[in-house]
Parts: C-alpha cells; sequence; structure tokens
C-alpha cells in the first residue's frame, strides 16, 4: 500500500511574522526544513485578508518549493489570475469569510456549480490540478465530480471536534465519503484539525491519498522545532512509535 502522503501547512509561521511585521519566522526557512523532514508537499492558503501569507510569498515559495505546492484560495477572479500567473502544482478551492477563524466549513459545490465548473476548468488549462474542500457527504462529492473535479479534500473538522463515540461517528461519515469519491475515481486528501493524537484513524482510511495538516505541527514546533514536528506528525501516521 502507498504511504499516505503529508502536505505540511505553513500558514502559521506567517502568522507569527504578521503578527509583528518582522521579517522572521522566515517561511523559506520553513519551506526547507519542512521538505529535509519528509514534507510531501507544502501548503499555503493567501487568504482574502491576507492575515498571514502575503502575495509576495505565494510567488517567493514558488521558487524554492521542491516538493509540490498546493495554494489553497477562495474561487475569486483575484485569486486565479494569482494562480495561474504563479502556477503552484495544486489549487486547493476554499470557502472564505472575512469573519472565521479558520476555514470553518467545506464549500457549497452546488451553490456555485457555474463559477467552481469554470475555476476548475480555467486551472486545469493552465495544467494546474484542483482539489476542492467539502464537507465529507455523498452528494457534494457528486456535484465536485460534476464541476471537473478530479481531487476531493474531506474536512476533518467535524472529526477533530468530537469525541468517543461522536467521533466514531464522524469517521465513519470520513469513511463513507472517502469511498463514494474512490468509485467515482476521484483522488482523495484530507484536512484540518489533525494533530499526532487524532490523525491515525484518518490516514488509515482506504483509499486516502493526501493529509494537509498545519496548526498543530506549527504549533509542536514551539517545542519540539519543526523538523521533530514533522517527523513525530509522520510517525503518528503510519503508526510508528
Ligand atoms: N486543509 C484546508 C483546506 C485548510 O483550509 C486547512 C486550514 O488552513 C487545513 C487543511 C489545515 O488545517 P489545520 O491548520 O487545522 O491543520
Amino acid at each position: 500500500m502507498e504511504k499516505v502522503r503529508l502536505g505540511v501547512n505553513l500558514d502559521h509561521v506567517t502568522t507569527l511574522r504578521q503578527a509583528r511585521n518582522t521579517p522572521y519566522p522566515d517561511l523559506i526557512e520553513a519551506i526547507r526544513i519542512a521538505e529535509a523532514s519528509g514534507a510531501d508537499g507544502i501548503t499555503i492558503h493567501l487568504r482574502e485578508d491576507r492575515r498571514h501569507i502575503q502575495d509576495n510569498d505565494v510567488y517567493a515559495a514558488r521558487e524554492v518549493i521542491t516538493s509540490s505546492m498546493n495554494l489553497e484560495m477562495a474561487a475569486t477572479s483575484e485569486m486565479q489570475k494569482i494562480a495561474i500567473e504563479v502556477k503552484p502544482d495544486y489549487c486547493c478551492i476554499v470557502p472564505e469569510r472575512r469573519e472565521e477563524l479558520t476555514t470553518e466549513g467545506g464549500l457549497d459545490v452546488a451553490a456555485h456549480r457555474d463559477r467552481l465548473r469554470e475555476l476548475v476548468a480555467a486551472l486545469h488549462a493552465a495544467e494546474i490540478k484542483v482539489s476542492l474542500f467539502i464537507e465529507p457527504n455523498p452528494l457534494i462529492i457528486d456535484a465536485a465530480a460534476d464541476v471537473g473535479a478530479k481531487i476531493v479534500e474531506l474536512h476533518t473538522g467535524h472529526y477533530a471536534d468530537a469525541h468517543g463515540p461522536h467521533q466514531q461517528h464522524e469517521w465513519e461519515r470520513l469513511n463513507v465519503a472517502a469511498q463514494h469519491a474512490m468509485q467515482l475515481g476521484l483522488v482523495i486528501n484530507a484536512g484540518h484539525g489533525l494533530h499526532v493524537g487524532n490523525v491515525k484513524p484518518v490516514a488509515d482510511i482506504n483509499g486516502m491519498n493526501e493529509l494537509n495538516i498545519g496548526h498543530s505541527i506549527v504549533s509542536d514546533a514551539l517545542f519540539v522545532g519543526l523538523d521533530r514536528a514533522i517527523r513525530n506528525m509522520r510517525c503518528a501516521m503510519d503508526g510508528v512509535e
């Protein structure tokens, strides 16, 4: 069985930088360390409000990433233009509301069907692979396939927030959604709220291709360093002590 890929989201390295408007911590150094520590890909999210990643970070990251670059972005024409200029390997389309703390839900694909179809086609024409960040719901997966997406990223936030039997129930929703997506021939990624203590069951879902993990890795890095935090996550995904 192929190993599940680990995409490391480095947004919060720049959250710390933007808090003081300093040149440190350096995103480029973080990318180098992440790749040397086993990251299979680097994810950054250029938000409409530029609260962490800035436009020049996106261009600078493209220059140094040697694994694969995944640009998370809202389905706006501004982001479409930037993506086509930067040419990341992947774009993950996410919903965005200015006031939210983080990406709080999946895309409402049915409500934005026409715009998403147009955006997916434009990014594919620029040779960028596209994933849609969605709730683990078979109907939304059908809609994602219908607008031309070949990859879905399942939102694991409800799973991460739940406890005990509720968490098991949320895991089952993820599993059912993943099996449905696999039947449609879609590539399955997942992420949001994953940490070393809850990642393994998600990594074990049949057909899982990649997990995108940011907040917990950058948090752990404060205490053990970014390299150890990434290696620890890899071990947790693989069930290695
Ligand atoms: N995937 C997507 C689409 C996201 O928006 C985020 C959060 O930026 C993540 C994964 C990573 O979530 P977390 O930072 O909680 O690990």
